[in-house]
């Protein structure tokens, strides 16, 4: 009798022992004294660097604004990035790296969808909550309910760029061309196509490329034969630069319609004349008289002496959302950070007013600008469907 009870005593403080150290180690994750640890994964270099680097100001002067401001639940956030080279593998071990070893709270990342898809199990697999400042797949927070982002997605931006090519250009004929390597292009040229046919449009020519491809006058002269009325391209800015300037090499004149992956400073640089003109949806425009979006766009200019393109005013927006989730959570855990996410309601960003829909994605309007040089025109703003 003694002997078990004896052994059922060892077992009970056992038993405390570890429900003690758990609860200990749940609240200490991604908390060190006063800082509480945010991670963050982009491609700060490669082919796609501006997309890193201009999402990584963004939160950057967001968090400085946050910490100067005294904090969230009294403690400073300390932001540790990591560089992933725009590679999905590198995503995969920056995630996992951030979460194994740097113990962060919570996730910023990435920007492109297929580096988000690759790192999302991770993030749900250890339940940090990840938040996506503007991967637009549909697929990136269907992975699980640790996942989550504050941009619109690809079904509704695909919509947007065909109802503008349809309406607003009043082509009957387009091209496509995507790229085959990338989920993101793939997504948004399936929704462009639907969109655009049922609208009594016409797709009439559909081609290929895989990232990092340099030579697409094989796609383009092909394109260039059935004399299409403007050619979608649903890509990355060094390759639409490329693109561009072979069509124009080729003598294709008609309009380049992209979407947000056009957002870089680098697509004027790459693109020059041929990509003058062209037309992309984004998620944000320096030509906004919202004092809030101002604001922001003199901040960001103090900084680093630059205006801010869409990733940055994604960036921003991402960081200033989980700094409010953080601060409504019941507790200073991964889980109740995760429950004050999925409840975020009406929060006024630089990119519009953010609410969480049951899938952890916000329902937002988009805008389409036109390439005018290194800067972007405001052309029209298309509200949610
Ligand atoms: N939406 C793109 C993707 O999902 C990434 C992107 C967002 C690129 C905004 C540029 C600007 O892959």
């Amino acid at each position: 009798m003694s002997h078990i009870k004896l052994l059922s005593a060892v077992a009970l403080s056992a038993l405390l022992l570890l429900v003690g150290c758990g609860k200990k180690e749940g609240e200490a994750v991604g908390v060190v004294g006063d800082e509480i640890l945010v991670g963050e994964f982009g491609s700060m270099t490669g082919n796609e660097a501006t997309f890193g680097i201009s999402t990584h100001q963004g939160i950057e002067l967001a968090i400085e604004e946050i910490n100067a401001a005294g904090g969230v639940k009294g403690k400073k956030i300390k932001l540790i990035s990591l560089d992933d080279q725009g590679k999905p593998e590198e995503a995969v071990t920056a995630a996992t790296k951030l979460i194994t070893q740097d113990n962060v709270i919570a996730l910023l990342g990435e920007v492109a969808s297929s580096r988000s898809l690759a790192a999302a199990p991770i993030a749900q697999q250890y339940k940090i909550p990840m938040l996506s400042p503007s991967s637009t797949n549909q697929k990136v927070t269907e992975v699980g309910d640790y996942i989550f982002r504050v941009c619109f997605i690809d079904p509704f931006q695909g919509t947007v760029m065909a109802k503008f090519a349809h309406d607003h250009l009043n082509v009957k004929k387009v091209a496509v061309i995507y790229d085959v390597k990338s989920d993101y292009s793939v997504g948004l040229a399936k929704f462009f196509k639907e969109t655009f046919t049922g609208l009594g449009g016409e797709i009439i020519a559909e081609q290929t490329y895989s990232g990092n491809d340099i030579d697409f006058k094989a796609q383009l002269t092909s394109i260039k034969t059935v004399k299409p009325e403007a050619i979608f391209i649903p890509g990355y800015y060094t390759e639409v630069g490329l693109l561009a300037r072979q069509a124009r090499g080729l003598g294709i004149e008609v309009p380049l319609l992209g979407g947000d992956g056009w957002d870089s400073s680098k697509l004027y640089e790459i693109g020059q004349e041929a990509i003058m003109g062209g037309y992309f949806s984004n998620h944000y425009t320096t030509d906004s008289d919202d004092p809030r979006v101002r604001q922001f766009m003199e901040a960001f200019k103090n900084k680093y002496t630059v205006f801010p393109d869409g990733l940055a005013a994604m960036g921003y927006d991402a960081a200033k959302v989980l700094a409010d989730a953080i601060e409504r959570s019941e507790s200073l855990t991964p889980e109740g950070i995760r429950n004050a996410l999925a409840t975020t309601k009406g929060f006024a960003g630089v990119t519009g007013v953010i609410t969480m829909d049951e899938n952890r994605n916000p329902t937002k309007s988009a805008v389409v600008v036109q390439v005018a040089g290194t800067t972007n025109k405001y052309v029209t703003t298309i509200q949610p469907l």
